[in-house]
């Protein structure tokens, strides 16, 4: 598996000690305010599962971020994991424990991200959505470079539910070939 290392940061494989660190981000209500409800154990169990499927079919998925040598959240490619008008495609995902948000650490493994998803997947379009009020997250997606595409409703959410509506935000491989060079180029791929 790949790993990466930015000047802040690295985006790693995960060990059994990320397990607990990962459980209480996500039973963490700041953390979860956009998804319908915090995770259970047995929810971050299916989730940890899933993870380490989608490593072991596709040789890449949401990586562990560490900081500082501490666990600091999830953050990675996966595929779509739902059909609808845009899919398949691949997306970009991240949950930073709340203790580490506001130092643009999303952004920084946000941006070497879709850069390993670009020159060493081959991919040629990357994905990011969220819950329409999820502003923090947005920032994220433009900081990084993804453009506005559209609102769509979410199909694995409940018809009606306040979380439906959902915005999705694209790059194609083009558009990340004109971004300037130090949104595109950060990190160091070892
Ligand atoms: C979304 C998340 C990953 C951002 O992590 P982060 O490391 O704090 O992000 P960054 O510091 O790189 O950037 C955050 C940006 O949002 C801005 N921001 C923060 N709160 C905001 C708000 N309420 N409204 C608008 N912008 C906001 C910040 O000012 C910053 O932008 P700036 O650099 O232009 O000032 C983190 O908040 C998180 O894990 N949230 C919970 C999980 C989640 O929602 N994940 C996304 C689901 S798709």
């Amino acid at each position: 598996m790949v790993e990466i290392e930015t000047p802040r940061l690295r985006l790693r494989g995960w060990i059994e000690a990320d397990f607990e660190p990962l459980a209480a981000m996500c039973a963490d209500p700041r953390v979860m305010e956009f998804f319908p409800s915090t995770f259970s154990r047995e929810e971050t169990e299916a989730l940890w599962k899933r993870i380490h499927a989608h490593f072991a079919r596709y040789g890449f998925g949401p990586w562990a971020m560490e900081v500082e040598g501490e666990f600091a959240g999830s953050l990675g490619l996966n595929w779509v994991p739902f059909e609808t008008h845009f899919t398949p495609c691949v997306e970009i995902g991240y949950r930073l424990r709340s203790e580490f948000w506001g130092r643009g650490l999303a952004t920084e493994g946000g941006r070497t991200a879709l850069r390993y998803g670009f020159e060493h997947l081959q991919l040629p379009e990357i994905v990011a959505f969220t819950v329409t009020a999820n502003k923090r997250s947005r920032r994220v997606m433009e900081k990084i470079g993804l453009a506005f595409s559209e609102e769509f409703d979410h199909p694995l959410m409940p018809k009606g539910h306040p979380f439906e509506r959902h915005v999705l935000y694209r790059i194609s491989r083009s558009g990340w070939d004109d971004l300037p060079l130090d949104t595109r180029l950060h990190g160091v791929t070892s």
